[in-house]
């Protein structure tokens, strides 16, 4: 057995900022299960957005609202809105070295649904760049105890309050802690067809199944348009939608336009499948040809991936099909992560705000894991701990078998008492 303070479960952007927020003076145990970069932060692209300035503070809200179908909860779009320039402050501090100019002046991209350029990025790596600053100070922070390979196999929970987890790696171990924080990301990778790592499968919210614990919006999932079509990959490979920000353009097989590129992402998956049954294609494509920048230096990894696998960016048609690629829906929690479960929270993608609506709006993935990631540890910081700590040796796990087909019919659940209410 082992015991700590705050147990994070998952690496990712969400649990990181946590870890990094929370109080040196409190012992953290973070559990992630394949290795700290193996998340789906690790894998953006884009950037992340954040407020130009004041003036830009009505339109970035209404461009959120516009994109989550007005679904979205006010307060959480507020919240976000108006800590995203704090958000992108401490991640400067931790060392994220966001593009720039020769003058020095940050650059700003642009996507689907955002009425300017605000998207902060780092090259087409955004993801890795933020992940590789925050993954160093975790590494060099004495109190931020970090285990690799390791599984979350049950929340310990007496009384409606959590006390620990059941984790595995080689061998079955409880952890026991006052706080624990659930960041272990959504269910993209129980799609055959998707943007995502395989193993980040739905635990977290299976999890929640298991333990009765309150879950919102979870039949809201979105699709990428772009995905790189190929006939075998575990994985999809994203051309990101800043691509089509920096002008790629998508044709049928006739090489005609068929939609607007910079709508929502849900119109322009769906345009993009409409055009497929149209045709009775497996994938459309995207242009990069009409991209006025250089390519090579805007978006190094993209066009050196696709070099790879023999297409050249510059002249050839690249094949693209949507995928799935983020779960908007997840573990009900309030501004602070809170969930129903007294010391339980949860950030990221495996929790639910409401700040996306129905439908995310390009680059405020990042944002969310680290407003709320700060949000949550500002919130353990200031928590009194009037509670004697529970140890119960036995070790526990909820049937992992059966996550998949508990949230599948969460979904259909979900779906259907929306359409009730419609
Ligand atoms: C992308 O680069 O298209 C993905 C960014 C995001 O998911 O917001």
């Amino acid at each position: 057995m082992m015991e700590s303070d705050v147990i994070i479960i998952g690496s990712g952007v969400a649990g990181l900022i946590s870890a990094l927020e929370i109080d040196q003076s409190k012992k953290i145990i973070l559990l992630t299960k394949k290795r700290l970069e193996d998340s789906n932060s690790y894998l953006a692209q884009g950037g992340i957005s954040a407020l130009l300035d004041e003036t830009d503070r009505e339109r970035y809200i209404e461009d959120t609202l516009r994109a989550g179908h007005y679904k979205n909860t006010r307060s959480a779009v507020d919240t976000l809105v108006d800590e995203s320039r704090a958000a992108i402050a401490s991640l400067e501090k931790y060392g994220v070295p966001f593009s720039r100019d020769a003058q020095g002046n940050l650059l700003l991209t642009r996507e689907g649904a955002h009425s300017v350029n605000r998207i902060r990025y780092c090259e087409d790596q955004t993801g890795k760049f933020i992940m590789d600053a925050l993954i160093a100070e975790a590494k060099i922070r004495p109190n931020i105890k970090i285990l690799e390979d390791t599984r979350c196999n049950d929340l310990l929970i007496r009384d409606g309050k959590i006390y620990g987890v059941s984790a595995s790696n080689k061998t079955n171990f409880n952890i026991y802690a006052n706080f624990t924080i659930l960041a272990c990301g959504g269910l993209g990778g129980l799609f055959e067809n998707t943007t995502n790592f395989r193993h980040i499968c739905g635990d977290g919210v299976g999890l929640a199944i298991d333990k009765g614990i309150d879950l919102k919006d979870i039949s809201y999932i979105q699709i990428h348009p772009t995905a790189l079509y190929e006939d075998n990959s575990d994985r999809r490979f994203l051309i990101s939608e800043s691509v089509r920000g920096e002008g790629a353009v998508l044709l049928n097989h006739k090489k005609e336009r068929f939609t607007d590129e910079l709508r929502p992402r849900d119109v322009v998956s769906s345009a993009i499948l409409e055009e497929m049954k149209r045709e009775k294609v497996k994938y459309e494509f995207i242009d990069f040809s009409t991209i006025k920048l250089d390519i090579d230096e805007r978006f190094p990894n993209i066009t050196n991936h696709l070099r790879e696998l023999g297409y050249d960016p510059r002249r050839d048609l690249v094949p693209i099909v949507p995928a799935f690629h983020y779960t908007m829906g997840g573990i009900r929690v309030d501004l602070d992560a809170r969930t129903n479960i007294e010391n339980l929270y949860a950030v990221g993608e495996v929790a639910c705000t409401g700040v996306h609506g129905q439908n995310r709006l390009a680059s405020n993935s990042l944002l969310e894991s680290v407003v709320f990631g700060k949000r949550c540890a500002k919130a353990i910081n200031i928590s009194k701990i009037d509670f004697p700590r529970i140890y119960d040796l036995a070790w526990s796990s909820i049937d992992f078998d059966k996550v998949k087909k508990n949230i599948e019919e969460r979904i259909r659940e979900d779906e259907k008492s929306k359409t009730s209410q419609v």
